[in-house]
């Protein structure tokens, strides 16, 4: 098993600090526009999103692999139920969500992966349900760093490889629903010892 996530949670503990991501934010007021009330967010990490749509007023389930990231999250549950486990194996309950956040999870896998987790997630989600994915563009200075092992995906850490998303390339990954909004956002985050850096985010709002 891949142990990338668990060795940095257990190295860092919690690496982004505990705010939530601005692109989690954003599809909080997206969120309560729509009418949203049950949030599925998959690779929750330790919680710090999960835990912001709770404190908006959101049902909240997260998805994680990391066994040491599930147990911070549960240690400030706030009410946020985490199943452990891979997104590859939704689902893990039989509830279907008004929306599901995902934040720098789905340029993870490779191509067949994302397919099928995207999937997953279409199967989980309502009618009318709306979805909020952020990714790495392929503008992030990540892009062609280390071995290309698919078309637009490196791998520059052990363990670790990135898809780095154009935005015809999101945009084909939910031609199955109606894309409302995409775009581009800075996303500022706490690096630990590496310090405060700024990322720029591809991210696609779209409704089943
Ligand atoms: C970049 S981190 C983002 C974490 C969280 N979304 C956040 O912003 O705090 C990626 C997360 O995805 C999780 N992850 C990676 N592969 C996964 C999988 N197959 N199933 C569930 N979670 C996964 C990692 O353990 C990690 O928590």
């Amino acid at each position: 098993m891949n142990t990338f996530w668990e060795e940095r949670f257990r190295d860092e503990g919690r690496i982004w600090g505990d705010s939530p991501s601005r692109t989690a934010t954003y599809a909080i007021e997206l969120f309560k526009k729509a009418g949203v009330r049950e949030v599925l967010v998959p690779g929750s990490g330790y919680g710090r999103n999960a835990e912001a749509f709770a404190r908006a007023g959101f049902s909240v389930t997260g998805i994680e692999i990391s066994t040491t990231a599930v147990n911070f999250a549960r240690q400030n549950a706030q009410g946020i139920r985490y199943h452990h486990g891979s997104v590859s194996d939704m689902p893990f309950d039989d509830s279907v969500y008004d929306a599901i956040c995902c934040f720098n999870v789905l340029h993870l896998f490779r191509k067949k992966e994302r397919m099928e987790f995207l999937q997953k997630c279409r199967d989980q989600l309502k009618d009318g349900g709306v979805m909020f994915f952020a990714v790495f563009p392929e503008k992030e200075p990540g892009y062609g760093r280390g071995r290309m092992v698919e078309e637009h995906t490196f791998g520059s850490k052990p363990g670790r490889e990135v898809h780095y998303y154009t935005t015809e390339d999101l945009v084909s990954g939910f031609q199955a629903l109606e894309v409302l909004e995409t775009g581009l956002m800075e996303d500022p985050e706490e690096h630990g010892a590496e310090g405060r850096h700024t990322h720029l985010l591809r991210y696609m709002y779209a409704r089943k």
